[in-house]
């Protein structure tokens, strides 16, 4: 059984894509067989991984259907041992639908359940809401994993979260837990990224620290992780580490 880890944070643009796409890359480099999932309607993982949202027609939304939809259909190899489910700006309207079926909050579980001894890892990049399709990733997982960037309205952002995420332990998936946080877009020389690491240090596990640097932004435009275009650099031996505290963590 694969282990399914959320990448959530409520938050906008504090690294959630970013973190999912190059901790993917770097489990698959690993020999971990790894599945991203994009959850996003704006599909910006499926854009970092190379790939135009609107030439698929099998996607995460296909396999959210209420009929049920065979998701090994939904799947693309990107590289030896990564695979990627695309997503598109349908996926809006089909959370929107979502909430008027039975059993809503377990819909991406009914959905990835077929593939789930085929994969080590499974990880889900969660849109910036709190809404049901967040909800189905932390109902369907066994870690979150919480990107936060290194400011103050994020660090307050992360109460939040948990309060969620308790809710959804306590609600429908008691076997949920919470991996770590990783600080990102971490500047060492402004003196309000120190005080914020370190308040997040002292509240929660810390488990990476992911500078800013240019090489990730670029990331997204080339369609390559910071690892393919520069092993060596500061972040993609970060989103390394990550990924081996991830690996000793996991289940089996
Ligand atoms: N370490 C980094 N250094 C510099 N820029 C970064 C870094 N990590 C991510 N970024 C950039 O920050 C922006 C937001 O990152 P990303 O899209 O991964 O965040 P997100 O949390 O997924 O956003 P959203 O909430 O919109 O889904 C992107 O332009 C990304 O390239
Ligand atoms: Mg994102």
């Amino acid at each position: 059984m694969g282990t399914v880890i959320a990448f959530a944070n409520q938050k906008g643009g504090v690294a959630k894509t970013t973190s999912t796409y190059n901790v993917g890359v770097a489990l698959a480099k690993k020999g971990k067989r790894t599945l991203i999932i994009d959850l996003d309607s704006q599909a910006s993982l499926t854009i970092s991984a190379g790939l135009e949202p609107f030439e698929y027609d099998n996607t995460i939304v296909t396999a959210l259907k209420k009929e049920g939809s065979d998701i090994e259909k939904c799947i693309l190899s990107l590289q030896i041992n990564l695979d990627i489910c695309t997503s598109r700006l349908e996926l809006a309207q089909m959370e929107i639908e979502m909430i008027g079926r039975a059993m809503r909050e377990t819909i991406l579980k009914r959905a990835i359940a077929p593939v789930l001894d085929k994969y080590d890892f499974i990880l889900l990049d969660c849109p910036p809401q709190l809404g049901l399709l967040t909800i189905n990733a932390l109902a369907c997982s066994d870690y979150v994993v919480i990107p936060v960037k290194t400011d103050y309205l994020a660090y307050r952002g992360v109460e939040l979260l948990m309060e969620s995420i308790a809710e959804v332990k306590t609600l429908i998936n008691p076997q949920l837990s919470v991996m770590g946080v990783v600080a990102t877009m971490f500047e060492k020389r402004v003196k309000d990224d120190n005080e914020i690491l370190q308040a997040l240090s002292q509240k929660h596990n810390v488990i990476g620290v992911v500078k800013k640097m240019a090489i990730a932004k670029k990331g997204v435009y080339t369609g390559l992780s910071v690892s393919e275009q520069s092993p060596k650099n500061d972040v993609a031996t970060e989103y390394g580490k990550v990924s081996d505290y991830i690996i000793s963590k996991a289940k089996g």
